[in-house]
């Protein structure tokens, strides 16, 4: 059973299908074109069945020759990505164990987390029972600067703690404990991990390590601390751990990971397109209610039918986040249909009172978009016509 891939649940299955996740509206109501919302934009989504190995930067399977027999110890197994680890196996450093992936590689090459920037990686693992917590060190995934002999900066760790399992999140270098659960819960079953890093130097860097299993989350927890000690941040994951365990937990063993993304924090752009330069059917340009941006709104007949369809040339095709800002003055729905590019994405939209034609408010919609031309159209759908429009703002 922990071969099958893990089912996302709904919260991230839809976070995965948008590569731009605003972290707020873009709802500023400046009378510039664009404007900048941050947002997670995903960099990096490889699939073990199809990308295999080639999803990592590095591969460090082991690496120093112990255990010809067992190898390969870390391979794609169906829609998972899969790291054995036997007793037997030993690191360059003989006390200790590792089998381990670095780094995240696209088509166009390794994604470089750099001081300053915000990275965030979602997935699911699968840690069975025979993956236990020790009393010396058993790392599950670190951040570290790449090259030989640097501490990592952070470390996932599955560590005895008065004789009791937990999975545990540290920032190295100063020792802070950013969470901590109990791991006995969590094994044998697929979880959610979600992790952000601000890198940077002291105070400056901050992580979250976020676990989920099943809808419920287990830890959510923020830390500021040093995220950077040169060079870059790069990402690590597999089985390390240390062969000083005196527990007795040291078995032949497995960790199973599927789902694995990367987003790098952006500013996204959005763009604002005024109802007044649309193409209208059944309306007209006016200005007599204050509030709106550009030069005036569109104020379509009261029939239905009417519509307003504005033109975006993205230049890149894919998901986007579209705000529409009406007033609508009375106390009935004027209720729209949206299409994008002659299909209705999403019909009978409600656009309820505002409470005055001078208040003006954003209704939130979601597209996909092709490369070039698109076309946003809004029809009202009763005898009341649409709202009042002002724009439409396109994030990308
Ligand atoms: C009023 C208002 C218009 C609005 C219209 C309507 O006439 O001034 O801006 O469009 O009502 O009900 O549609
Ligand atoms: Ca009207």
């Amino acid at each position: 059973m922990e071969l099958t891939r893990r089912q996302l649940g709904t919260l991230f299955g839809a976070a995965l299908l948008t590569p731009y996740l605003p972290t707020r509206p873009a709802t500023a109501a400046t009378s510039a074109a664009t404007s900048a919302a941050l947002a997670w934009k995903l960099m990096w989504a490889p699939e073990a069945s199809v990308d295999g190995l080639n999803a990592f930067e590095t591969i460090e399977d082991d690496r120093a020759d112990s255990h010809p027999a067992g190898q390969p110890h870390i391979f794609p197994e169906g829609d998972n990505f899969r790291f054995n680890m036997h007793t037997v196996d030993r690191d360059s450093m003989t006390d200790r164990q590792r089998q381990e992936v670095t780094g995240n590689r696209t088509p166009s090459g390794y994604l470089q987390w750099l001081n300053g920037e915000t990275w965030r990686v979602t997935y699911s693992m699968f840690i069975p029972s025979s993956l236990k917590a020790t009393t010396t060190f058993t790392h599950i995934s670190q951040t570290k600067m790449p090259g030989t002999g640097t501490n990592p900066i952070t470390v996932t760790s599955l560590r005895r703690v008065n004789g009791v399992q937990t999975i545990e999140h540290k920032i190295f270098q100063s020792d802070i404990l950013v969470g901590r659960t109990d791991l006995e819960p969590l094994q044998d079953t697929w979880i959610d991990a979600e992790y952000e890093i601000k890198i940077g130097d002291g105070g400056a860097g901050s992580v979250r390590w976020v676990l989920r299993k099943g809808g419920t989350t287990l830890v959510d927890a923020t830390k500021t601390g040093d995220t950077f000690l040169g060079d870059r941040v790069r990402p690590k994951w597999g089985i390390y751990r240390s062969l000083g365990d005196t527990s007795g937990s040291l078995q032949n063993c497995y960790l199973l990971l599927t789902d694995v993304r990367a987003y790098k924090q952006v500013q996204a752009v959005a763009t604002r397109l005024e109802a007044e330069n649309a193409a209208i059917s059944q309306g007209v340009v006016e200005s007599n209610h204050a509030g709106f941006s550009g030069t005036g709104f569109v104020n379509t007949d009261n029939v239905a039918g009417c519509y307003v369809q504005w033109t975006y040339d993205a230049a890149t095709a894919g998901p986007a986040a579209l705000t529409l800002c009406y007033a609508n003055g009375t106390t009935a729905d004027r209720p729209m249909d949206i299409s994008v590019n002659g299909t209705i994405v999403a019909s009978g939209v409600s656009f309820a009172g505002t409470g005055a034609w001078t208040t003006w408010a954003s209704k939130n919609l979601s597209a996909t978009l092709v490369t070039g031309a698109n076309t946003i159209r809004v029809t009202g759908t009763t005898a009341n016509g649409c709202p009042n429009l002002d724009y439409l703002e396109v994030l990308q």
